[in-house]
Formats: structure tokens, C-alpha cells, sequence
């Protein structure tokens, strides 16, 4: 009800998106699905430490699974793991490792089966990203995207496929919809998520016969995350978006996608991309005005949180 009473406050917003009766604000995911549905299955997430996968996590952890989380920063994980664990009365085991290293995470999925026995579910969701064009983003910065994003979840299905497998489990990309269409300033993400949504549908065709599913969540513009504020105007993160669910994202509308997509209601799912964007792709429109976002960067540099 917060969220929707601002959203239609929101100035930018009515101009935007004449306020509707069909405005649905995000739900608690328990208030749909059975608590109770994923009780002894375990999840394993890269980027869970964090934002929208912490929000994956913690909605999993509400309908019985235990965790993994990994992440480089352990204190922040650790910290995570407790609220989770605390606010579920599930187990969840943060794992510090950077998923650009194959070792790290065979080791994180060690300790998965070691302390759980495990691994039915996973999410390749850890990611970076940051505003530049192509002109400006250095060789090694896109590398770097490349290797956290697309490398990075190979890493990961490398490192859990034999576990999946043997528990005819699922996987879940966390990609995004910035690639469907040019997206200034986005080359290397936008490269890197069209990279990760091939991997998943080769996944999903080389595995099915496995009993392995493979599919991706791509979110639109979800408020209130690390992504959102750097990619966002600072003071207004609604500006220059037409939606046609008449407001931004929450991590809760992301989460309720993953509870279906690894539930068996969706056994006859695999191999598809399930944007979560509340229909923005459709009504496309970039956020930064164009062309003079590109031909002045310093023009826009006070409207965003990062370095041009
Ligand atoms: N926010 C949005 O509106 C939006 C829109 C479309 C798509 N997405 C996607 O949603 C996912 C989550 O984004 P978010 O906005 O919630 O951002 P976030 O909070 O920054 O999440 C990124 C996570 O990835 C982890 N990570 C980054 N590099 C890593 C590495 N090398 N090894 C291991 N873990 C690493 C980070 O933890 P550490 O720093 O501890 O490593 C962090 O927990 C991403 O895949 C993003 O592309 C987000």
C-alpha cells in the first residue's frame, strides 16, 4: 500500500502513467504460495549477500529451503545470512568466493553438500555493472563484466551441474532486458546478459533430458537496489519511464517469479526468459535524454551516480 500510495503521488509518474484502478502493488510471496513448498531442498546463490538475490533467498527460505549465499564480501554475506536465517528459522551458510574463480565455487558447492547434503536450486545472480560508453569504458572494465556476469554464472553451473543433476533440480539467470533493444552507456552489460540468457537455454536443452531445468528472470527497473541507484537519477528514479503496471519494480515482484519458476508448477517450463518489468519493455524508452546524453555526457553527469 506504501509503495502504491507513492507511486501515484509520484509527479513524474502522473505524467508518465495516468494512475489506474489496475495498479497492483507487490505481494509477500507467502500470501499465494504454500510455506511449506520447497522444505528440504536447498538453494544455492551467487550474489544472495545483496538486493534482488537476497530477496530470491529469502523468499525460498520462507517456503522451507535452506541456503547458500556466496559473495566477495564476507561481512556483508554473514550479516545476511543471520537476518535470513532469523527472520525464517531456516539454515543459511554464507560462502565467501569471487565467482570469476571456478575453485572458489566448486569449494562453495562443496560446502553446500557438506553441510546440507544438497543442491536443488540455483541462482547465477551476482553481477556488476556501472555506466559507460563504449568510447569511454576501459578493455579491462568490459572484460571484467564479462567475466563476473557471463563467465561467472558458466562457473557457477559448472561448479553445482553434477549436484543439480542428481537432484533433477533448476537454475535460475538473473539477466535483464537492456540487451533487447541498444541501450546507451550498457554496451558491456548488455553483452554480458545477452551471453548469460544463451547460456541458459543451452543449459536447459542439454540438460532437460537430465531432468535438469534452465531459465532466466530478467527485471526491469527494480527500486530500492544497489543497480537501480546506480543506474537512476538520484532524485528521481521514476523520470523518463513509462510502465504499464504504473510503477517501479520490487525485489518482492522478482521473488515471487523464482517461487513459481522452481516450483513444479512449472515443470513444463525450461529454456525461457521471463522478463519481471511490469511490461516496460514493450513501451521502451531510454532513461537518459537522447542524443544529448551521449554527445554531452557532462550534461547528465549530475543525474546519476557514476563516473562518466
Ligand atoms: N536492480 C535492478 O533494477 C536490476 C535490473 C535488471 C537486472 N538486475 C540484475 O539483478 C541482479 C542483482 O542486482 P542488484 O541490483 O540487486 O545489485 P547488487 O545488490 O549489487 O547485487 C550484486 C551481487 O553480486 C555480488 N557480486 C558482484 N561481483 C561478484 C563476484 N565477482 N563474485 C561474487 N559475487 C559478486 C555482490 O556481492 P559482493 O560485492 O559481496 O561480491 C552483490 O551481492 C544482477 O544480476 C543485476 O544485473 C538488476
Amino acid at each position: 500500500m506504501w509503495l502504491l500510495l507513492n507511486t501515484l503521488r509520484s509527479p513524474t509518474l502522473m505524467t508518465h502513467m495516468a494512475p489506474s484502478a489496475h495498479i497492483q502493488p507487490s505481494v509477500d510471496s507467502t500470501s499465494v504460495f504454500k510455506s511449506d513448498l520447497f522444505r528440504g531442498k536447498v538453494l544455492f546463490c551467487t550474489g544472495g549477500g545483496s538486493g534482488i538475490c537476497r530477496g530470491m533467498t529469502a523468499a525460498m527460505m520462507k517456503h522451507g529451503a535452506d541456503a547458500v549465499i556466496v559473495g566477495r564480501k564476507l561481512d556483508r554475506l554473514s550479516q545476511t545470512a543471520k537476518e535470513l536465517s532469523e527472520a525464517t528459522g531456516r539454515a543459511c551458510i554464507p560462502v565467501q568466493a569471487d565467482v570469476r574463480q571456478p575453485q572458489a565455487l566448486r569449494e562453495a558447492a562443496a560446502k553446500a553438500i557438506e553441510t546440507f547434503g544438497r543442491i536443488d536450486f540455483v541462482i547465477c545472480g551476482a553481477a556488476g555493472n556501472f555506466l559507460a560508453p563504449i568510447s569511454g569504458v576501459s578493455e579491462n572494465a568490459f572484460r571484467t563484466v564479462i567475466e563476473i556476469d557471463t563467465i561467472g554464472s558458466y562457473n557457477t553451473i559448472k561448479a553445482t551441474l553434477p549436484h543439480v543433476r542428481a537432484s533433477r533440480g533448476s537454475y535460475i539467470h538473473v539477466s535483464a532486458t537492456l540487451h533487447y533493444r541498444a541501450t546507451p552507456y550498457q554496451a558491456h552489460v548488455s553483452a554480458a546478459k545477452a551471453g548469460v540468457d544463451a547460456l541458459s537455454a543451452v543449459l536447459a536443452v542439454e540438460e532437460g533430458p537430465h531432468g535438469v531445468r534452465s531459465n532466466v528472470i530478467a527485471p526491469g527497473p527494480i527500486d530500492g537496489t544497489e543497480g537501480m541507484d546506480r543506474l537512476r537519477p538520484k532524485d528521481n528514479r521514476s523520470s523518463g519511464l513509462s510502465i504499464p503496471a504504473g510503477r517501479l519494480g520490487d525485489v518482492n515482484d522478482v521473488a515471487n517469479a523464482t517461487i513459481f519458476l522452481f516450483s513444479d508448477a512449472a515443470a513444463f517450463i525450461t529454456g525461457q526468459v521471463l522478463p519481471v518489468d511490469g511490461g516496460a519493455e514493450h513501451l521502451r524508452t531510454q532513461f537518459l535524454p537522447y542524443p544529448q546524453a551521449v554527445l554531452d555526457p557532462a550534461s547528465v553527469k549530475g543525474m546519476i551516480n557514476t563516473k562518466l
